[in-house]
């Protein structure tokens, strides 16, 4: 792994090379949105298939902004209130963004994240970056730089270290070209807090067609993933080896997920065993990731 500065980052991204980036919920595999060859590329380093559309990056709301050709009252709303942070919206898709980074489609996921070490790449480049998870399709995602699958760095021009990510597991997405708004991935900001912007906004049927990347295998470690009722405490363990008691906060319980289930992934044994957590709305985003890494389709 070739760990870069800012600096170099920034100019391998404007060659239109890829380069690992940190953000507040998981690592992102980077290439600039406005070159279709570039873009191809995380799609080879992912063995993602095109049809699954990227999340554009922005510096700021106003950047973000230019990259829709419609920005209703309520992104605004939602902008204000959430970014920097854990939220993507989709909105209708504007022309400086190029189509495969949107698998074709007519809208956008745009997202200003809240890293230091990101904010100060997007302002050092000057360019909006599409970046999905810099995982292998399917695959767990990295929270750390530790966690990179060798077989994607291979693709990969650079590394940008900013330490172990905050959030620990990916942004909401939100649908705001649709009445009411609808919540297509739970993620880093819960429901609950959504609805102080849009209290009519709904969670989107599981899998959302709106929302391709949603195929029920997904987030998955090397091991099989089963789930128990939890007695007590939240553990996470391998059976036949070590256990780990994972935090009784949602927020809390997310930012050690991956990291939790990559060290177990790691440890010898053939299965991961985790604990239920309580089936609340406040722990929608971690049952999603629970149910996605124990699903056994393949969609
Ligand atoms: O936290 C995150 O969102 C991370 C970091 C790197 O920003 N990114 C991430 O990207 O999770 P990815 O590609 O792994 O997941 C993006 C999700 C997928 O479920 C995709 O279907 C959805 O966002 N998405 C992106 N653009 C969309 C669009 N135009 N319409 C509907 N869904 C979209
Ligand atoms: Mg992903």
């Amino acid at each position: 792994m070739r760990l870069v500065s800012v600096q170099e980052a920034a100019e391998l991204l404007r060659s239109g090379e890829l380069v690992v980036v940190p953000t507040e919920t998981v690592y992102g595999l980077a290439a600039r949105a406005d070159s279709a060859e570039a873009i191809l590329k995380i799609y080879a380093a992912k063995g993602r298939p095109s049809s699954h559309p990227l999340i554009v990056h922005c510096g700021n709301a106003h950047q973000a902004a230019h990259m829709a050709s419609d920005w209703p009252d309520l992104a605004q709303r939602f902008a204000e209130r959430f970014w920097p942070g854990a939220l993507t919206l989709v909105v209708s898709r504007g022309a400086t963004v190029c189509s495969e980074a949107t698998a074709g489609g007519a809208t956008v996921g745009l997202r200003v994240p809240d890293h230091p070490v990101f904010q100060a790449l997007l302002a050092a480049c000057g360019l909006p970056l599409a970046a999905p998870s810099a995982n292998r399709f399917t695959k767990l995602s990295p929270t750390r730089v530790e966690h990179l699958d060798p077989e994607l760095l291979r693709h990969v021009a650079g590394v940008l270290d900013g330490g172990p990510c905050a959030v620990g597991i990916e942004s909401s997405v939100v649908d705001v070209t649709v009445t009411p708004p609808a919540l297509l991935r739970a993620g880093g900001i819960s429901i609950e807090a959504l609805r102080a912007v849009a209290p009519d906004i709904v969670a989107a049927s599981q899998p959302s067609t709106k929302s391709p990347g949603q195929h029920s295998a997904h987030y998955q470690p090397g091991k099989r993933v089963k789930l128990e009722p939890a007695a007590g405490e939240l553990t996470i363990r391998v059976e036949g080896g070590p256990k780990s008691v994972m935090p009784n906060d949602p927020a809390e319980y997310a930012r050690q997920l991956y990291s939790v289930l990559h060290a177990m992934d790691a440890a010898p044994g053939d299965a991961i065993v985790v604990a239920e957590p309580p089936n609340t709305d406040a722990w929608a985003a971690v049952w999603d990731r629970l149910r996605r890494a124990t699903a056994s389709d393949d969609v």
